[in-house]
């Protein structure tokens, strides 16, 4: 397959025992790493035979990869804002129409701002409506050959530290019609390798004590719980789950 830059590469495998495979399109000399993957799982129903795991085959998955969001991917991308999806899980349809919004103005800044190294780019808002300043970052959209779900990675250029507006380094979504196929988890194991590039020696990630799913991939990806801590005004106040995962 070829790999454009920027992007990395995961092939999912075959049918019930998957692997998931890492290349580094900026070192590929580096021998692949083996993510393991899980068998797709069905709730138990009519079609299972009795005393049989519900464990099934299902239709070979197509490669999955996190690419550079550009305007090959964005009519993906629109369908899956349009059916009101959003990365912002926080702010969700609200966010996806302003998105739609900046994309129908002018898709190219928008894509650029994908990018935004140098936080250059125009302020965040907030759950509670409170704009902030911008922080480093760069996002990536899960693809497995359409629009399958956004990882964004964000960082203060010489510091672990996050400014209090900011709940973590590493923030993810999956869209609905794709979540539990292991994309979470593997996007997330590959965006720590691109947070030790740069310079980042752990990532904090929050969630939601009741967001078990988000839970299940930090810990998967080798999180370990920081604390329970209360969530900043702007985010209303809840409880929320610290954890640090070690980029190397
Ligand atoms: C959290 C989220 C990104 C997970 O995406 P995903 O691609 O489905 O995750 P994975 O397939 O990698 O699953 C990881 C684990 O979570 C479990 N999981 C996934 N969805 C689940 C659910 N709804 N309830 C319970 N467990 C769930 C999986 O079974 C798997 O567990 P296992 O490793 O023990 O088998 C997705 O549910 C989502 O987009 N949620 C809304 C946005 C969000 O909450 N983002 C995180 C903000 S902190």
């Amino acid at each position: 397959m070829n790999t454009p830059p920027g992007n990395v590469f995961v092939h999912a495998g075959d049918m019930q025992r998957t692997s998931l495979l890492f290349a580094d399109a900026a070192n590929p000399h580096r021998s692949p790493v083996s993510i393991p993957s899980r068998a797709y799982r069905s709730p138990p129903g009519p079609s299972s035979p009795p005393g049989k795991d519900p464990v099934e085959a299902r239709p070979p998955c197509p490669p999955m990869q996190l690419v550079r969001p550009s305007t090959e991917h964005l009519p993906s991308y629109i369908a899956a804002l349009e059916r009101g999806w959003s990365a912002d899980n926080l702010r969700g349809a609200a966010a996806a129409a302003e998105e739609l919004l900046r994309i129908r103005e002018d898709a190219g800044p928008c894509l650029a701002s994908f990018d935004d190294r140098d936080a250059l780019g125009l302020t965040v808002t907030l759950p509670d409506g409170s704009t902030a300043p911008r922080l480093a970052g760069f996002r990536r959209w899960i693809w497995d050959g359409e629009f399958a779900g956004s990882i964004g990675l964000r960082w203060q250029r010489g510091t672990t530290e996050l400014p209090p507006h900011c709940l973590g380094h590493i923030g993810y979504a999956v869209v609905p019609c794709k979540q539990r196929r292991g994309y979470a988890t593997a996007a997330l194991k590959l965006m720590l390798q691109e947070a030790a590039k740069v310079g980042l020696p752990f990532v904090e990630v929050t969630t939601d004590p009741d967001n078990i799913a988000s839970q299940r991939v930090i810990e998967a990806a080798g999180g370990g719980l920081q604390e329970r801590f209360f969530q900043p005004p702007q985010f209303g106040s809840k409880p929320g789950l610290r954890y640090r995962i070690a980029t190397a």
